[in-house]
């Protein structure tokens, strides 16, 4: 079944970074890090407090450059200079805190900004009217599985994993290969918990590559392909889920005795 297919190891990585390192001032926050995630891969990124998880996120979604080392999409060398170059090439990052617009509706959520977008697929889009943007959203929630109450609620009255499913669908509807997402359950109860798992699931299912941050190993052993440890700003550890225990997993994160784990892709 889907939910325990491996990557093709053969296939090429949707996205490579390669010996990238950044410095803010005198702090290493990554040193020469490698990270790859292949299309229908789920990869997680774990690691402790201030081991460079967020900064390596914000490299690839064009916020922070790094000091040194080279990206490839699709097999080709990027500069990944904005956020709006990462999204144009098909990035999406969902934060946590989602920039939805509250007071708008589903819909509004779903098209949001794309007007400002550099991405091709805006100019055509942009002359959609109301009824076919409506027809758009309510098809990809749906390909989705995503369930909502009505796509004419404002959303600030959906729940917090409904909000999240808007965000990521968002993502899905423009055409992304490649969805980050920091904490997505960190606020979230069991059952919102688990409405997001299945949409990463999905998006797997769809030959996206997912990037997830968590700091919980229980829902990171959930969806993740492959686990990757960084440790004060290096990686020092890459897991395959099913190969490997949650206990590997905290020693890699610690520092501790069991690194078995490390070198393994
Ligand atoms: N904008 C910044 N300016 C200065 N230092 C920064 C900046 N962003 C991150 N750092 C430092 O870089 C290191 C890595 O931080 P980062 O936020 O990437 O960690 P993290 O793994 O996401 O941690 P957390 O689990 O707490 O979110 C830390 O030492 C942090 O203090
Ligand atoms: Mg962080």
């Amino acid at each position: 079944m889907t939910m325990t297919q491996q990557p093709n190891p053969q296939g090429q990585p949707q996205l490579a970074l390669t010996g990238i390192s950044k410095h803010f001032g005198s702090v290493v926050a990554l040193d020469n890090v490698d990270f790859e995630v292949y299309p229908g891969e789920v990869v997680a990124l774990v690691g402790d407090n201030g081991a460079g998880k967020s900064t390596l996120i914000k490299i690839i979604a064009g916020v922070y450059q790094p000091n040194a080392g080279m990206i490839t999409f699709d097999g080709r060398a990027v500069h990944l200079s904005s956020p709006q170059a990462a999204s144009a090439l098909g990035i999406a990052t969902v934060y946590q805190d989602l920039a939805l617009c509250d007071n708008l509706d589903v819909v509004a959520n779903l098209f949001l900004g794309r007007e400002r977008a550099s991405a091709p697929l805006a100019g055509p889009l942009r002359q959609l009217s109301e009824e076919a943007m409506e027809r758009q959203a309510i098809d990809v929630l749906h390909s989705l599985s995503v369930n909502l109450p009505s796509v004419h609620r404002p959303v600030a009255e959906l729940s917090g994993g409904q909000r999240q499913s808007i965000a990521v669908s968002r993502a899905v509807l423009w055409g992304s290969k490649v969805v980050l997402l920091d904490e997505p359950t960190a606020a979230l109860g069991v059952e919102q918990t688990a409405l997001v798992q299945q949409l990463i699931v999905r998006l797997r299912e769809r030959g996206l590559g997912v990037v997830i941050i968590s700091h919980n190993l229980a829902d990171v052993f959930k969806v993740a392909d492959r686990i990757i440890v960084l440790r004060l700003g290096r990686r020092v550890g890459t897991f395959q889920r099913r190969a490997t225990t949650p206990e590997e997993v905290v020693a890699a994160i610690t520092g501790g005795v069991s690194l078995a784990g490390e070198e393994v892709h």
